[in-house]
């Protein structure tokens, strides 16, 4: 991987400070800091390497206007700097697609001929019966959304803020943005720099709400 420069927060710091921005100042991205937000962004792991996100990075104002027209009209769409279409590709499965993965692997060290044929044989019967998921769109939000986390914490962390939106009509989007049929659009993200009124933080439920022990219900201790 290409050496970037450090991130200047932690991932403390980067999770304290990040808050969803509902208001953007006018001011723009540099290309050097959107270029490491993705790069790093793309690290997020993904089942079986299969990286199905699908990004479009929407920065002139008329994309941006059409973008928000499709978002209930949340003036943040309008208002950030960059804002992303964040997609799921339920094509990942096809044999050639699977192949430039196993490219990838072996390219890099992490694929041997064993491995390869695991994958080939494992990724179609994954699709076919999906123990794991509901849908394959499910599978590709899963995916997805990671992956948008990651891209969220990058920004944060080299002070872009976000909001991670799912007020929008897919259909809409997916019209107006030339997106294939087997793509889905799972969320979309505004980056930028934030404006008042600041996002108070609403808080989150404890370890002791949320978290279970063993089993279900059962109580968790530390
Ligand atoms: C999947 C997802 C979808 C969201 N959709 C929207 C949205 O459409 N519009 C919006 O203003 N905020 C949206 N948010 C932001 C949440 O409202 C916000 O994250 C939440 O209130 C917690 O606040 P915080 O992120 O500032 O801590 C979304 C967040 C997530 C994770």
């Amino acid at each position: 991987m290409k050496q970037q420069n450090l991130l200047p927060l932690s991932v403390q710091e980067t999770i304290e400070q990040r808050r969803a921005a509902r208001s953007f100042e006018n001011k723009s991205i540099p290309p050097e800091t959107l270029n490491q937000i993705l790069s790093l962004g793309l690290q997020s792991p993904s089942g079986f390497n299969l990286q199905p996100w699908r990004f479009i990075v929407v920065k002139e104002q008329e994309n941006k206007e059409k973008l928000k027209a499709c978002a209930f009209n949340q003036k943040q769409v309008s208002e950030a700097a960059v804002v992303i279409i964040c997609c799921g590709d339920r094509g990942v499965s096809k044999p050639e697609y699977i192949e430039s993965v196993i490219q990838l692997g072996k390219d890099n060290g992490a694929v041997n001929d064993v491995y390869a044929e695991h994958i080939r044989t494992s990724v179609p019967k994954l699709f076919e019966n999906q123990p794991c998921f509901e849908s394959i769109e499910a599978w590709t939000n899963r995916q997805t959304m990671l992956a948008v986390a990651y891209i969220m914490m990058v920004a944060q962390s080299l002070g872009v803020d976000s909001c991670p939106m799912e007020g929008f009509s897919a259909t809409q989007v997916k019209e107006a943005f030339n997106i294939p049929a087997e793509v889905d659009v799972c969320c979309l993200l505004t980056l930028g720099y934030a404006a008042e009124p600041f996002k108070k933080y609403g808080g989150r439920f404890g370890i002791e709400q949320v978290c279970y022990g063993e089993s279900y219900g059962e109580q968790f201790e530390v």
